[in-house]
């Protein structure tokens, strides 16, 4: 089956993403372009927000608009790693409420370790929307997929900056409901379960603990 994965093509997007990944890139400059990609991405994932009509006062009279329908969002950061990309989606929907998960991926076995839970309310009325700049063996999005869907939410979307194929078969086989948003789909994992050409460590290279 073909991979579900919706890759921004948008030339902001590719050049942001060049930057990234080069290999001097300091730690300033890495969370600034890590922050503008993400609010490109999140321009991109929020395209199909249904919208409704209203009525408003406008300055010459009643004016018909549109507005975002119905449905809340939050935005679901994986610590840490995804904290980057935070301010860029808040810059475009700043009313949104945030979910905090905390997984770690064990650098044996490559599966997540949840460290951290913290998720806002009413998840069955919002859309969620799933953060991290990194998409690996999947393993780290798909157990926070399952956590959204055990409380109840059922619209989940996924944004990163770079996804593996191995991590994209992964999320679409136990989660196909999921859409990803990406910047790339990069060639393959390493031995280290280490994306190819992708970013290095995109946690370590934010937090400046390299
Ligand atoms: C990285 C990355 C993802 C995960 C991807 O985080 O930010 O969360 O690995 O790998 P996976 O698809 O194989 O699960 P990491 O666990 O290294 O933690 P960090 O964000 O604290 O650096
Ligand atoms: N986590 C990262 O930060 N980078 C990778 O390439 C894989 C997992």
């Amino acid at each position: 089956m073909p991979m579900q994965i919706q890759v921004v093509d948008h030339p902001l997007v590719q050049h942001k993403l060049a930057l990234l990944r080069e290999a001097e890139v300091s730690t300033n400059k890495f969370r600034l372009l890590t922050a503008e990609l993400a609010r490109l991405l999140a321009y991109e994932a929020t395209r199909d927000l249904l919208l409704e009509d209203h009525v408003i006062q406008g300055w010459c009279g009643p004016v018909n608009v549109k507005k975002i329908k119905g449905k809340k969002l939050t935005v679901v950061p994986i610590l840490r790693a995804g904290i980057g990309m935070l301010d860029g989606v808040l810059d475009l929907v700043p009313s949104a409420k945030i979910s905090v998960v905390g997984l770690a991926r064990n650098e044996e076995t490559l599966q997540p370790e949840p460290y951290f839970e913290k998720l806002v309310g009413n998840l069955e009325d919002r859309l969620a929307l799933i953060i991290d700049p990194m998409l690996a063996t999947g393993g780290s999005l798909v157990a926070t997929i399952d956590m959204l869907k055990r409380k109840g939410c059922t619209d989940i979307k996924a944004i990163v900056m770079v996804a593996a194929p191995e991590g994209v078969r992964l999320v679409n086989e136990k989660h196909p409901d999921v859409p990803i948003v990406a910047a790339s789909l990069d060639s393959h994992l390493n031995e280290h379960g280490y994306i190819i050409p992708g970013l290095g460590d995109a946690g370590d290279k934010i937090f400046g603990t390299i």
